[in-house]
């Protein structure tokens, strides 16, 4: 079943300083089916970032459509669009985005706050996830009294405890240490298994894009290829790598100048 439809999605960003345009994504199409995991990998500049923020609602294309589960965002007034937002996506940011002064347990339950939950289901859920997310014996600890990865960690059982129609995530693991992404990306593939999650991650990484079924290439704003694993992750890596020098351009994340 299709879950995520993007059709001739573009996007042209009209700076106001400069008088200038520029076309950050023209023409794209995307398909993913329900319970798919997928990354999205190109240079930096190439539209990665821009791509997820109109999933995710937060920008809105330049023309083209997106649709997820049949509903196009874009069709809804704010007071759905944020409902939309808060009950069909999920979210997982670079740098976790949770609160440091509420305990683990208070930031994954805080998207629930806004919308009504009976509290026992709720508690079962999360110990569920906690369980299968291996941070169950965190749960009353504060953010910053927790690891980089078991931040973000916290911040996937966030991201499903309301068991969205698609988790997005930009860059998950780009401030964690290698043995740190490693057990996000275990995170985000049980997720994606045992909840039978859909997930859209932008990472820039070969061994995180491992991970998942399929990678689709951008460049310079447009599709350039995709390419689905097959039976063996070091196979998907070694094309994941040949893709990606064929490619060419910069791949080194720069802190972007926009928050
Ligand atoms: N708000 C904006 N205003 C003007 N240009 C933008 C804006 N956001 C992104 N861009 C430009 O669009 C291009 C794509 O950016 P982005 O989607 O962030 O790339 P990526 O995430 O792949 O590194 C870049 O050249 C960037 O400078
Ligand atoms: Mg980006």
């Amino acid at each position: 079943m299709q879950l995520l439809d993007v059709n001739a999605l573009s996007k042209t960003y009209y700076p106001k300083k400069e008088g200038l345009s520029y076309k950050a994504l023209s023409n794209f199409h995307l398909q993913v089916d329900k319970g798919e995991f997928t990354g999205v990998m190109g240079p930096s500049g190439s539209g990665k970032t821009t791509l997820l923020n109109m999933l995710a609602t937060i920008d809105t294309p330049t023309s083209g459509n997106i649709f997820v589960d049949g509903t196009d965002p874009s069709t809804l007034n704010d007071n759905k669009l944020a409902i939309f937002r808060r009950q069909q996506l999920g979210f997982v940011f670079q740098d976790f985005n949770l609160l440091d002064t509420l305990t683990v347990k208070e930031n994954i339950l805080l998207p629930l706050a806004l919308d009504k939950h009976p509290k026992k289901k709720m508690d079962a859920r999360l110990d569920t996830i906690a369980e299968q997310l291996g941070i169950t014996d965190i749960l009353e600890k504060r953010v910053t009294e927790i690891s980089g990865g078991q931040q973000q960690r916290t911040a996937c059982a966030r991201a499903i405890i309301h068991d969205p129609k698609m988790i997005l995530a930009d860059e998950p693991t780009g401030n964690l240490d290698s043995k740190s992404a490693r057990q996000v990306m275990d995170t985000l593939t049980t997720i994606n298994k045992e909840a039978e999650a859909t997930i859209l991650t932008v990472t820039h990484d070969p061994t995180v894009a491992s991970y998942c079924d399929r990678i689709v290439f951008i460049k310079d704003g447009a599709f350039f290829s995709e390419i689905r694993k097959g039976e063996r992750q070091q196979t998907f890596y070694q094309n994941i790598l040949d893709t990606l020098s064929v490619l060419g351009g910069d791949f080194h994340e720069h802190p972007s100048p926009r928050a």
